[in-house]
């Protein structure tokens, strides 16, 4: 599996806090089968400051220190849409050698400036990947809001914790809505390394419960190495005819 959203980079932001940690948490993660990890500081968040050159030299002495373990690490990072945060990012932010770019906003209420901002990054060439959006107020008053960005050339990343309940039940609620009805596009454990517990084996498997396997391996295997190799992903992939006359079994295209 490949996790997309980590904040295992030390001493960047409110995740690891040192790099004897992060190498812990590196080889539990690699013991569950993860291949490939992203690193995601927050940048630009206004509780969580975090210098772009920050990112790169800790990623430096991460991947050194990890050199002889079998997992790939990508940079990146989680940019906070302020306005005018359009003006300031550059390619550096963007996951590996990729055009994707993991973005998150304000949780409590909505801001239109988001989807002007939002726009001036689809029109420089970059794929935004909203992180969590079930765990915004707005999307879980009003799910449908998520198709919205669909639309806007936005895609979704749902967080293994709220699948399971970790942060309440309204988040959980949104969190399955958006996997049910094909909204989502990858699954990440924004792994804080606050826990010792690596909770991404356990959402892949509820997904493989209450879904099907193919879905469990399209958010968190193929959709990521669609990405890391910077093709495009779609961002319709259920049929809505379907999802209404028939079982979820039937609703995923099988032909992504
Ligand atoms: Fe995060």
């Amino acid at each position: 599996m490949i996790d997309i959203h980590t904040h295992i980079l030390h001493n960047c932001d409110d995740g690891s806090d040192c790099l004897e940690l992060s190498i812990e948490h590196i080889t539990n993660m690699i013991d569950k089968g993860v291949t490939d990890i992203v690193l995601t500081p927050h940048y630009m968040n206004s509780y969580v400051q975090t210098d772009a050159k920050v990112i790169d030299k800790q990623f430096k002495k991460l991947s050194e220190a990890t050199a002889d373990l079998k997992i790939n690490l990508y940079k990146g990072g989680e940019i906070f849409l302020n306005p005018g945060v359009e003006d300031k990012i550059d390619k550096e932010l963007c996951i590996g050698d990729t055009s994707y770019i993991l973005v998150e906003t304000n949780m409590s209420e909505f801001t239109p400036d988001i989807y002007e901002i939002l726009f001036q990054l689809v029109r420089r060439g970059l794929r935004p990947i909203l992180a969590h959006p079930e765990r915004y107020n707005y999307i879980m008053n009003e799910p449908d809001i998520a198709e919205d960005f669909l639309h806007r050339n936005v895609y979704l990343q749902v967080n293994a914790g709220s699948i399971l309940g970790f942060y309440g039940h309204k988040i959980a609620k949104t969190a399955w809505y958006l996997i049910n009805n094909g909204f989502a596009h990858f699954i990440a454990s924004d792994n804080h390394c606050k826990i010792d517990e690596y909770i991404l084996p356990a959402a892949i498997e509820a997904i493989r419960d209450n879904i099907d396997d193919y879905t469990a391996e399209l958010l968190t295997k193929i959709n990521p190495q669609k990405m890391l190799n910077n093709e495009k992903i779609k961002y319709f992939y259920l049929k809505k005819q379907l999802i209404e006359r028939k079982g979820f079994f039937e609703k995923i295209l099988r032909k992504i």
